[in-house]
């Protein structure tokens, strides 16, 4: 059995890090106690991690060694960033604590132009249409288990998700637009966006996207 620690959001790291362009600004959104985000460090010039909770911020920064990290207890919603945008914008079962359009579109906002979005997250399977999905997940977790030492992380979670995976999918079409959805084995989802290009610095910071002065 693997001692490295595992779970379903640690599951998808690895399709985050391979999205993520070497050597850029990377901004974490819900961070908890940083592993991913000290994963994306390894390849990124600097990581900022942002979650509200101060026991997991304080955590983190007491488990992070490396000097291109730094942490930021705040809400992402709220959060001026001092005006950055960065390259690329990850992010790890959080968005449904967020809610779906707002987060996609303040993660959106937070980009500069050519960045990357990607986001794990969860949904809430609608019965029986899902039924094949939820075996799948149970028997994949069971083997998984098996090999691997389970982690569970001590960062506030939030189960369910008011959004089922159709859901989601078409708020980040409407948001997004271009955006791929994939729903993946293990009661997740990845979002991958990349922002289009030519909107400027100015642009970026003000873009709120094609439901400006329409949407919800
Ligand atoms: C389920 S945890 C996931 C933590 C981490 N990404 C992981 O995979 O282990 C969700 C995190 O989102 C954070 N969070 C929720 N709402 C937030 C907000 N508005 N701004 C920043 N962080 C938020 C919570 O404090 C929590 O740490």
């Amino acid at each position: 059995m693997s001692t490295e620690r595992w779970n379903h959001n640690i599951h998808y790291h690895r399709l985050l890090l391979a999205a993520v362009p070497a050597g850029g600004r990377v901004l974490d959104v819900g961070c908890g106690e940083g592993m991913l985000t000290r994963e994306v460090a390894a390849r990124a010039a600097h990581v900022l991690g942002v979650d509200l909770d101060r026991p997991s911020i304080e955590l983190a920064r007491a488990t992070t060694a490396q000097a291109n990290v730094e942490y930021r207890c705040a809400d992402v919603l709220v959060d001026a960033f001092d005006g950055q945008v960065f390259d690329a914008v990850v992010s790890v079962a959080t968005l449904h604590h967020l809610g779906t359009r707002a987060g996609l579109q303040r993660m959106a906002a937070l980009l500069r132009p050519g960045g990357v979005l990607g986001v794990v997250g969860l949904a809430s399977s609608r019965l029986p249409q899902d039924l094949p999905w939820e075996i799948a997940a149970a028997i994949g977790t069971r083997l998984l288990k098996l090999r691997h030492t389970y982690w569970e992380h001590a960062a506030p979670k939030v189960w369910n998700s008011p959004d089922d995976y159709g859901s989601v999918r078409r708020i980040a079409s409407e948001c997004l637009p271009g955006a791929s959805f994939r729903r993946l084995l293990l009661w997740r989802y990845i979002l991958l966006w990349q922002k289009p290009q030519g909107l400027g610095v100015a642009g970026a910071l003000a873009w709120r996207g094609p439901w400006r002065g329409g949407g919800e």
